[in-house]
């Protein structure tokens, strides 16, 4: 790919384009930010960095999008990060602000680039970046699931002294608070984690993944967690650069799977060089559709305090 742009050179962003960079996926990465000198500086010292670590992607800091045209993917992290004690909806207002007017430019500046949304509420925020630039569903896709994952994955990991490598998971719905794990699935080298681990201690863990986000949050005292938050955008940058057909965990815009329709929600999802190229279907237990459409009631709580 000739060109990616991260909008939003802060903690998630910055280490996005960083990762994007070292793994040359593409000839150039863009990273966009409104403070002064922030993404220059920041894209210079990575760029530096590139003689040791051996990388050509070049790596540029702008403000504005004009260097950005073109570009083929576009990883928006901009808005705010959440603080302790602050909801993950609390960032509503200020964020669908940001997101609406970036997703202008994208429109304007690259009208046959992939969004993938990382910034949160996301599910909400992938709304607001489809409304706003008038992209299909196969062209916008949200960052969640593959971190959730990621998370119970390394607490099952760290649980059973096991490689995580050897871990598969799925998580379905709202990212954090609202997912829905979906425990049958979960398998360690292709043996089921219920042989392996009694339910107390699988639930144990669900609920340390759902509340991931917030532990980091509180950990750190200031900022939010990026390091995992930018391995998963970064993976499904990958999946579409090289057209990898990965079966990921994303949030999708959904016309009727699930039995949900006119909602982003964590879904299984094909991810190539079309971006969203299908959207896989599981069969669920009926608890599980119980709390994947409480989640999508909390999306959807959320899209209708949105005014477009
Ligand atoms: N255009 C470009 N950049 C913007 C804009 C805008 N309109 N508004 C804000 N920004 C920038 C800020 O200047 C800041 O550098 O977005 C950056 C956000 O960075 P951080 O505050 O470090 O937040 P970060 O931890 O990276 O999280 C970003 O990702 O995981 C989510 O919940 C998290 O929504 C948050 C997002």
């Amino acid at each position: 790919m000739d060109r990616i742009t991260v909008v939003g050179a802060g903690h998630v962003g910055a280490t996005a384009a960083q990762r994007i960079a070292e793994r040359e996926l593409a000839r150039e990465v863009v990273v966009v930010d409104i403070l002064e000198g922030v993404p220059q500086g920041k894209a210079l010292d990575q760029w530096e960095s590139a003689p040791v670590e051996g990388f050509d992607t070049r790596v540029i800091g702008a403000q504005g999008y004009e260097e950005t045209a073109g570009s083929g993917i576009y990883v928006v992290t901009a808005g705010l990060a959440r603080k302790p004690g602050m909801s993950r909806d609390d960032l509503l207002r200020m964020n669908t602000e940001i997101i609406g007017g970036i997703s202008e430019e994208i429109a304007r500046h690259s009208p046959d680039s992939i969004i993938i949304m990382v910034t949160n509420p996301l599910d909400v925020m992938s709304y607001v970046a489809m409304k706003k630039t008038g992209f299909d569903r196969q062209r916008v896709v949200g960052m969640a699931g593959i971190l959730d994952t990621a998370r119970f994955r390394s607490f099952i990991a760290l649980e059973l002294n096991v490689s995580v490598q050897d871990i598969q998971a799925l998580v379905l719905g709202g990212h954090g608070d609202s997912m829905v794990p979906i425990v049958s699935t979960v398998t360690v080298g292709g043996i089921p984690l219920t042989e392996m681990l009694a339910a107390d201690r699988i639930e144990a863990l669900v609920d340390r993944t759902r509340k991931g986000g917030g532990e980091i949050v509180s950990l750190l005292g200031t900022g939010s967690a990026y390091y995992a938050p930018s391995s998963a955008a970064v993976q499904m940058v990958e999946a579409i650069v090289r057209d990898k057909k990965r079966i990921l965990p994303c949030a999708a815009w959904l016309e009727g799977e699930f039995g949900l329709d006119g909602i982003f929600l964590g879904v299984p999802c094909k991810l190539g060089s079309a971006g969203l190229e299908a959207v896989l279907e599981v069969p669920l237990t009926d608890g599980e559709k119980q709390a994947l459409n409480a989640s999508a009631d909390a999306v959807r709580g959320t899209m209708e305090l949105l005014s477009l």
